[in-house]
């Protein structure tokens, strides 16, 4: 009888530790909506699968780049919709020192490291921490002592939450555990304004309300210099189309700017995208210094969601970000977050269509 009853507490045991690590290594897919603005996430890496708005007569259109399913988010080589860390965009020669300390990461992107290392926030099963339909999800993830080579535990928090009709925040939180780390998150949506299947973005108007770029070097890691857009293909302090000058730009456009209202660390207007067939219009606001522009000038017959195929020009993201590379770089904002800080990062969305 104690036999039995041991062997039956154990295998209940073990069924619920199952259970248990099965549930945290679910990955699903998670609504969010409220009026006419209808967003679709996954927790795995956090991403934001499709994002619905309306036109201009009202019709409602799927204006993010992604995938139909889990498979091909796992096999993904472009960040569609992924929530980017633990520390965005390019460090240059895959290594910094952080107090006499060397760390060295993985150099997935020609020696260097691109978005967190080969598994970075955006390729991880995150915990749905909290879920209200018609309001916000909550997504957690705890980074450990030297993923991806970086120093020390880090417990992170990435909200999405509809805000009016028209409008979301994304809200991520960082908090280092045991040592002193870089942090800089980035959400990396692709849109295009006409439709995901609605072909390029060349005829989006774009407004940047950031005077001066991070200049790079050929492998796109900053030199250290910032300098003025003003006259040259980088200048969008004016709204004007993606395609009015492409061709002038030798990477593409692919680019962080130093945004102007930088002092404040208050939300600020980051950029305006616009496009004329649909009317839709998309503002964006944050608290960085920095927004990477990339036009997706290398997508190339990617299958997309519901047969789209993403070419060359496909979409559009606005990573808002500190200055890439800061690790490397004493003379941009550090991105060193300590223990008993928290890193705070706020972007904010407004959807509108008209005339
Ligand atoms: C959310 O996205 C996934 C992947 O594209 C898709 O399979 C699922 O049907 C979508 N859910 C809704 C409600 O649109
Ligand atoms: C995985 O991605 C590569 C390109 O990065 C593509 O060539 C391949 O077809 C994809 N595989 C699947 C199963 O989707
Ligand atoms: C780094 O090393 C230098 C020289 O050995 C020393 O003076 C300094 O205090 C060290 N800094 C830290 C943060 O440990
Ligand atoms: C912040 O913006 C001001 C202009 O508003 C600019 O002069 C300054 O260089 C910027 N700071 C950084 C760190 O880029
Ligand atoms: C879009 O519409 C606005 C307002 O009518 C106009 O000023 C602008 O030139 C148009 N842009 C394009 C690319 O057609
Ligand atoms: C896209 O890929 C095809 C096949 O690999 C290649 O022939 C073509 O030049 C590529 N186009 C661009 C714009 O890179």
């Amino acid at each position: 009888m104690m036999k039995v009853y041991l062997t039956f507490s154990f295998l209940l045991a073990v069924l619920l530790v199952a259970q248990a690590h099965g549930k945290e290594k679910e990955i699903g897919f998670y609504q969010l909506k409220r009026g006419n603005l209808k967003m679709n996430l996954t927790n795995y890496g956090a991403t934001v699968v499709s994002v619905i708005v309306p036109d201009k007569h009202g019709n409602l259109d799927d204006i993010t780049l992604g995938y139909d399913d889990i498979e091909q988010y796992k096999n993904d080589s472009w960040y569609f919709g992924a929530l980017i860390g633990r520390v965005a965009n390019r460090i240059g020669h895959a290594r910094f020192t952080l107090h006499n300390h060397t760390y060295n990461l993985p150099a997935n992107d020609h020696g260097n490291t691109l978005h967190g290392g080969f598994t970075g926030f955006g390729d991880v099963i995150w915990t749905v921490k909290a879920h209200k339909e018609d309001s916000y999800i909550t997504f957690t993830y705890d980074s450990q002592d030297n993923e991806e080579g970086f120093p020390g535990r880090v417990e992170v928090a990435v909200t999405y939450m509809l805000l009016g009709r028209n409008k979301y925040v994304v809200k991520m939180i960082a908090k280092p555990v045991d040592k002193p780390t870089p942090v800089n998150l980035a959400q990396h949506t692709y849109w295009n304004l006409g439709g995901q299947k609605s072909g390029d973005i060349l005829s989006h108007e774009v407004q940047i309300f950031g005077s001066k770029i991070t200049a790079v070097d050929n492998n796109l890691i900053p030199t250290g210099k910032l300098e003025s857009v003003k006259g040259t293909p980088y200048d969008f302090l004016e709204p004007r189309t993606v395609g009015s000058r492409v061709n002038e730009v030798p990477g593409l456009y692919d680019i962080n700017y130093v945004l102007d209202g930088n002092s404040s660390r208050h939300l600020q207007r980051v950029a305006t995208v616009r496009e004329n067939v649909s009317g839709r219009k998309l503002e964006l606001w944050s608290n960085q210094v920095g927004v990477q522009f990339y036009t997706s000038g290398m997508l190339n017959a990617t299958k997309g969601k519901d047969g789209a195929v993403y070419d060359r020009y496909g979409g559009i993201a606005l990573e808002t970000q500190g200055l890439p590379d800061s690790v490397n770089h004493p003379d941009f904002p550090s991105q060193i977050v300590h223990p008993g800080h928290t890193y705070k990062h706020y972007m904010v969305y407004r959807f509108t269509a008209c005339c």
